[in-house]
């Protein structure tokens, strides 16, 4: 036998081999995963996601310019996984003139200077895999920046080709129908341009002129950008307030009913779940990717976006329960009454509910569009900040949802409650703070409201460590770094074994360990008990039972069931209760 034909014998026989492993391997992996969960038929990866969002601009400044950048999040890959997170949500990092952070893109396919190179990001990306960590990208497309090559050209001439890319009022029909802005002092979502005469609407600052998605060329442009990303290997979206993409292009008077609440109202666009659909078959179908729908509305307008056999998007971000006690029509006030527990509760109830029957939720409890969760929904005096952080964390991970865990919050950093207007940055609070002056309002009153409220609280830079850059940057920080660094910080908590931070890690390990976390259903208990959040996480005969005392006095839980041979899986006190009867902001899970 010549050579040749040696090779070619035994090349089918390794071939044969090779099928015969694989196919062995798979099966092996199958069983695997049936076991250790249930056979649910919905198992999905990022069902089983533990997400860590990164405000890039404030996580780690690698250059001393007093801006975060990629390069930072690259030198801290190591602590993201050391958390225990699968899945990292990056807010924008393409090229933005920055009036609204990185919100009003000028290049899609750029990465901001201040940010670094798409060579930066290809290495992030590459690392964060590397780890095993899956990375979702923000995709602004309701709108972009004034400063966008296609507004430019737009803007220059109703003959431009790409005019129809936005959405215009000519002047010679007079004064356009009446929308509300949201980042406008005038509170006018139409703003005149002179050269082509007629008025473009934004529904957000006047530097972010709304895409018009009603036109199918400016579609397609926004599916190969998509593509540009996907083919990068990125692992999936997280869709800024798409719900507004879709508009009455007739421009109808608003409607008689309309009560200012324009979250709703701009959540209706008439074609929106048509552009989900395609969206979905041309694009998204093709890959092996995920996303979230930052989702505007009520139960029924939210649904839509998950429900699987629609063929859209796969979880949905809701609001009602994290926009819950302020004051009505009055910016981002705090209730002085603080909010009611009760209903608060019943909120999640609804929604978790709702989400058991179809599509899927995330649960999250601050994001850089709100205030630090241990500010606002727990209590961040020096005698209660480790103990409500814990509980904050434990209730994220041990709800129904993909859990959503801002960056900063696994230390327990809290609001940086400025005093001046001058040291906010955020253009929210700047345009509402002149609205309230031009009116003669209260300012100080705001200014008091929105050291609980304002979105900055959240994005003052990472406390890396107790010195006065915080280990965040060598320069001046962009936004003033909370002092308290000096006691809240990643260095000190990463040595103490009981420190906010390793509870967070023990809290991540439990959520990926337990199925019923995940997949199992949820049941509230002791429904009006105005202290403790109750429910229990069951799944293939297995029940977790979950107690959370959100107040600062103690308080007994009356679920009803027998405790006495209770396990402790987790208490964020050293020597948590297994009775039912908590201390201040205690929280345990239990193993019946
Ligand atoms: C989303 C973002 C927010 C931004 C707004 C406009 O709500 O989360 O930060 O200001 O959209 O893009
Ligand atoms: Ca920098």
């Amino acid at each position: 036998m010549s050579m040749y034909q040696s090779i070619m014998r035994v090349i089918p026989l390794a071939l044969l081999l090779f099928i015969f492993s694989c196919k062995q391997s798979n099966e092996a992996g199958k069983t695997a995963t049936q076991t250790s969960t249930t056979a649910n038929p919905d198992k999905e990866w990022w069902k089983e996601a533990v997400v860590y969002q990164i405000y890039p601009r404030s996580f780690k400044d690698s250059n001393g310019d007093g801006v975060g950048d990629l390069k930072g999040i690259i030198s801290k890959l190591d602590y993201v996984k050391s958390l225990g997170v699968d899945m990292v949500w990056l807010n924008p990092i393409y090229a933005s003139p920055n009036k609204d952070n990185g919100y009003d893109i000028s290049d899609y396919q750029q990465i901001m200077k201040e940010f670094g190179t798409m060579q930066d990001f290809d290495t992030l990306l590459s690392g964060f895999h590397q780890r095993d960590i899956k990375v979702f990208m923000d995709l602004v497309v309701n709108h972009c920046s004034d400063q966008h090559e296609w507004f430019k050209s737009a803007r220059s001439s109703r003959q431009s080709p790409y005019y129809n890319y936005f959405h215009w009022w000519p002047a010679e029909k007079g004064k356009p129908p009446y929308r509300w802005s949201i980042f406008d002092e005038k509170g006018d979502a139409w703003e005149y341009n002179k050269a082509t005469d007629s008025y473009y609407l934004h529904y957000f600052a006047d530097a972010q002129p709304d895409l018009n998605w009603e036109n199918p060329a400016l579609r397609q442009e926004i599916y190969k950008m998509m593509r540009f990303w996907l083919d990068k290997g990125i692992d999936g979206f997280r869709l800024d307030a798409i719900a507004f993409c879709s508009k009455d292009t007739l421009w109808p008077p608003l409607p008689a009913e309309y009560d200012g609440n324009w979250g709703m109202y701009y959540a209706s666009g008439p074609h929106l779940h048509e552009y989900m659909q395609e969206m979905n078959r041309e694009v998204l179908s093709k890959y092996d990717v995920a996303t979230v729908a930052e989702a505007m509305g009520d139960v029924e307008r939210v649904m839509k976006f998950v429900d699987p056999a629609r063929k859209e998007l796969d979880m949905a971000y809701y609001f009602e329960a994290i926009d819950f006690g302020y004051l009505p029509k009055e910016y981002k006030m705090p209730d002085p009454k603080g909010y009611d527990f009760v209903k608060w509760k019943k909120i999640y109830e609804k929604w978790t509910e709702a989400f058991a029957k179809t599509g899927w939720g995330t649960i999250y409890l601050a994001n850089h569009d709100q205030p630090r969760m241990l500010t606002r929904w727990g209590n961040d005096s020096p005698e209660f900040r480790d103990a409500s952080s814990k509980l904050l964390q434990t209730f994220i991970l041990s709800m129904r949802g993909t859990a959503f865990t801002y960056f900063g919050d696994e230390i327990g950093m809290s609001n940086i409650k400025f005093e001046r207007v001058e040291d906010y940055n955020d253009i929210e609070l700047l345009t509402n703070y002149a609205q309230v002056k031009a009116k003669g309002g209260n300012l100080k009153r705001f200014l008091e409201g929105m050291k609980i409220s304002s979105r900055d609280n959240g994005r003052t830079p990472m406390q890396w460590e107790g010195e006065p850059g915080a280990g965040f940057t060598t320069g001046k920080p962009w936004l003033k770094i909370n002092p308290n660094t000096a006691t809240v910080n990643v260095e000190s908590q990463d040595k103490d074994p009981n420190s906010i931070l390793n509870y967070f890690r023990k809290m991540t390990a439990l959520r990926k360990s337990r199925p019923e976390l995940v997949y199992g259903d949820w049941d509230l208990l002791d429904d009006e008990n105005p202290s403790v959040f109750a429910y229990t996480r069951s799944l293939n005969g297995k029940k977790l039972l979950v107690l959370l005392n959100f107040k600062a006095e103690p308080a007994t839980a009356n679920t009803g069931l027998d405790l006495s041979k209770a396990k402790l899986l987790i208490g964020n006190y050293e020597t948590p209760s297994v009775d039912g009867k908590l201390r201040a902001y205690e929280g345990v899970i239990l193993e019946l």
